[in-house]
């Protein structure tokens, strides 16, 4: 039977090794929670890193922590330390992923990370060699990745390749700075169909391909090494029911002490209102924005001071890297500041998580909240968006999104706002309060249909039959 090898630089889990004892935790972020579901279910086997290093994976724990892997239907790549310093910190994390989010006075442009890259990419298409038979299917997912298409297909031409970023695709403008354009379109182009989360992403693309490879282009369709390449946008749903049914099923159960602390303060009065906020601590994310935009509301409406509390929830990333670390430092500091000013001996206006939690207090504090504040300055889609609609089995709440996020293409009914202008967050923020439960239920009853349509499986669906139309089409042209 044939499988799909779905390969990305993380695995759903990541691995510890603590105290000679191993620790397993499910990954954090988009692409991992988005994939689970579709691996869980389908023939596939998963290809990334579990979160070892080489030098960790021969120990004594080697043979229990491959059982756990394989369990998984997971196969694991070895990263050294310095593979994980160069390709991860360094290539994926210094330069493409502050480009890529028009972040240019973060990136770094160093040879040493991109031999790194090169020799990494080739790690994972090796492994995906190992494994791939004809008629399997080789979906390759996001930033860490871009080179790994073309190295698949140089070996077996034959095998349907598919490509999708999870991050924004930057226009031309800011692509074009980039030191190894040329060799990193060359790598995308490997794969039969290209996917983006929005049409932007996509047009951006096919702009660099036009005008740094010279290549002609016929609508969204490439001609590449007599094969066709198509480009198209993929807006990655979620696991709409298991969000929905696990809020559901948690109003029935006893409650957690984190539920009951967040009672407490819905309870203290009648105007008690909560927002959230969830992201990983990235400095896309819009963070100090958020917490600004909230001392800004506070001062501009100071009739909700003891009524209205932040909750935030950072989830600790790529700590390695000075510019988290700054963001961090930044981030502490705000909070301080503003809870500082405004707190009184009954109210804290800011509560603040930094750690992971788990799903079961996600779905606490989704299903507690008011109001959703997403403020990225820059998010290639923003799942938790999507999650926080799941949630609201009442139809009740309010998302206030960013316009930079691009979950905003499809989240029309949420309350757009730009993420730099923090007098319409403030004023927003102060809509969303007095909104009529009315106007409430009628934006999520249009948010929670779109979602429910279109989850990450109806996503993974029409990737797959769009790859498969393509690599036939391919076909015909070729004998033609
Ligand atoms: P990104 O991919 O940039 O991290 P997304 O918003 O698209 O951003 O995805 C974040 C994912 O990580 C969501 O599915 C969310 O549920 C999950 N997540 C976020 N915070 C936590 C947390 N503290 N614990 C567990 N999962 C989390
Ligand atoms: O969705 C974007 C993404 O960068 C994924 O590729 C990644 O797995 C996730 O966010 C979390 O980042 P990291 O793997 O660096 O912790």
């Amino acid at each position: 039977m044939n499988k799909t090898i779905i390969v990305s630089n993380r695995l759903p889990l990541q691995i510890k090794i603590d105290n000679n004892q191993l620790q397993v935790k499910p990954s954090v972020g988009g692409l991992a929670t988005g994939l689970k579901t579709i691996h869980q279910e389908g023939n596939s086997l998963w290809i990334g890193w579990s979160g070892l290093t080489e030098e960790e994976l021969n120990s004594d724990l080697s043979k229990q922590v491959k059982a756990l892997i394989k369990k998984e239907k997971c196969d694991t790549v070895s990263l050294t330390q310095n593979d994980l310093e160069n390709f991860y910190y360094g290539f994926s994390n210094r330069t493409l992923w502050p480009l890529f989010h028009y972040f240019m006075e973060y990136t770094e442009f160093e040879n040493t990370y991109w031999d790194s890259y090169k020799a990494v990419n080739q790690k994972f298409a090796d492994a995906v060699l190992e494994h791939v038979e004809d008629g399997d299917t080789v979906w390759v997912h996001d930033y860490q990745l871009l080179l790994v298409p073309k190295l698949i297909k140089d070996k077996k031409p034959n095998t349907t390749v598919g490509f999708f970023l999870h991050i924004p695709y930057p226009s031309y403008e800011i692509f074009r700075t980039f030191p190894w354009r040329e060799e990193l379109l060359h790598g995308i182009l490997g794969a039969d169909l290209i996917g983006f989360h929005t049409y932007d992403y996509q047009r951006h693309f096919l702009s660099s391909v036009k005008r740094i490879l010279r290549l002609d282009v016929n609508f969204n369709e490439i001609t590449y090494d007599d094969r066709v390449v198509k480009v198209d946008s993929f807006p990655m749903g979620i696991d709409y029911n298991k969000f929905h049914q696990s809020a559901l099923k948690q109003k029935k159960e006893e409650k957690s002490e984190l539920q009951k602390r967040l009672d407490d303060h819905i309870q203290s009065s009648k105007d008690a209102r909560m927002i959230l906020s969830i992201d990983r601590m990235d400095y896309t994310k819009g963070i100090p924005n958020r917490i600004r935009a909230f001392e800004y509301f506070l001062n501009k409406y100071p009739e909700y001071k003891e009524k209205v509390r932040l909750i935030m929830l950072a989830v600790p990333s790529r700590s390695n890297v000075p510019q988290y670390q700054l963001l961090k430092r930044e981030t502490d500091e705000l909070v301080g500041r503003v809870n500082g000013q405004f707190s009184t001996v009954s109210w804290t206006p800011i509560w603040y998580f930094y750690r992971s939690m788990p799903f079961e207090n996600l779905i606490d504090l989704y299903t507690s909240s008011h109001i959703a504040m997403i403020t990225p300055v820059r998010d290639g889609m923003n799942l938790v968006a999507k999650e926080y609609v799941a949630t609201r089995t009442e139809q009740d709440g309010v998302l206030i999104l960013s316009e930079m996020a691009g979950a905003s293409k499809e989240m029309n009914e949420a309350m757009l706002i730009n993420p730099n202008n923090f007098e319409q967050i403030a004023d927003t923020l102060k809509q969303a309060l007095e909104m009529p439960l009315k106007e409430q239920r009628s934006r999520m009853e249009i948010l929670q249909k779109r979602l429910k349509r279109y989850t990450v499986e109806k996503w993974a669906e029409e990737f797959m039959k769009s790859l498969f139309a393509t690599k036939n089409l391919g076909a015909v042209i070729i004998a033609k």
